[in-house]
């Protein structure tokens, strides 16, 4: 049966720098929606077009869209053991479109890993972000640096800071999680999935607990 993680936490709790570092070990695919609408936006089409306003204001792209889009992605053949899901479901309405979606691929959710961090640790972590061109690979100018400024440590190509990791759009962004995400946390703590880790702690530490604390996936 495909099994299915999902990685809740609020914008900077490392999510995406756990994901990177877990989904070889577990031998899922990181699905990360926030990485496919980049690629979208870098790649000028349709859909990077319609998601950009929102992401640029530090609003969730609508529903229909996100979800169409992540069942595009979760059909492909290298899904077909499941996946490590980074940034969706985003709200309670594409957390139940998940649901249905996992029931026709005969999989479900497993485990749920919310990472917390206190909002102003996360505003300081976003605003040291520095991000790869190539691969989305993810740095921090203090706590996490790349061996040479400004270049990926793993494929060379230059990092950028991305657009809505201003203070203000930052802000927004967590606004928007609290009010519309954070409703998922009671979501998967009633099905008795939820799994909670201190993200407050070294990336290492952080790996390790979660590694802990995932169940064994037979793939
Ligand atoms: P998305 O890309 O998903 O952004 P996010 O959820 O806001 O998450 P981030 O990528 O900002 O943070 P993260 O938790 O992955 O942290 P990271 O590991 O990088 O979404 C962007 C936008 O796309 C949304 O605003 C929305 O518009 C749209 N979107 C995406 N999904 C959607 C959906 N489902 N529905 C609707 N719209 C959607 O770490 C952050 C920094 O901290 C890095 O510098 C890292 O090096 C550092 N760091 C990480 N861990 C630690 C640690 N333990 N200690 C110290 N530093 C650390």
């Amino acid at each position: 049966m495909p099994v299915y993680i999902v990685l809740l936490g609020p914008p900077g709790a490392g999510k995406g720098t756990q994901a990177k570092i877990i989904s070889e070990t577990l031998g899922l695919p990181h699905v990360s929606s926030g990485d496919i609408f980049r690629e979208n936006l870098k790649n000028q089409t349709e859909l990077g077009a319609l998601a950009k306003g929102y992401m640029d204001r530090g609003e969730l792209v609508p529903d229909d869209v996100t979800i169409a889009m992540i069942h595009d992605r979760l059909s492909r053949e290298d899904c077909k053991k499941g996946a490590l899901l980074d940034g969706f479901p985003r709200t309670p309405v594409q957390a139940e479109a998940l649901d249905g979606m996992l029931a026709q691929l005969n999989g479900k959710v497993v485990a749920v890993p919310y990472i917390s961090v206190p909002e102003e640790v996360l505003v300081d972590r976003l605003g040291g972000r520095w991000t790869c061109r190539a691969e989305g690979h993810v740095y921090h100018e203090t706590h996490n640096p790349p061996k040479v400024p400004g270049v990926c440590d793993i494929d060379n190509s230059p990092l950028y800071q991305r657009e809505d990791d201003k203070t203000e759009t930052v802000k927004r962004r967590i606004g928007v999680y609290l009010e519309q995400t954070s409703p998922l946390i009671d979501y998967y703590r009633k099905q008795g999935k939820l799994i909670e880790i201190d993200g407050t702690q070294a990336i290492d530490q952080v790996t390790t607990k979660l590694l802990d604390a995932l169940p064994r996936i037979e793939n």
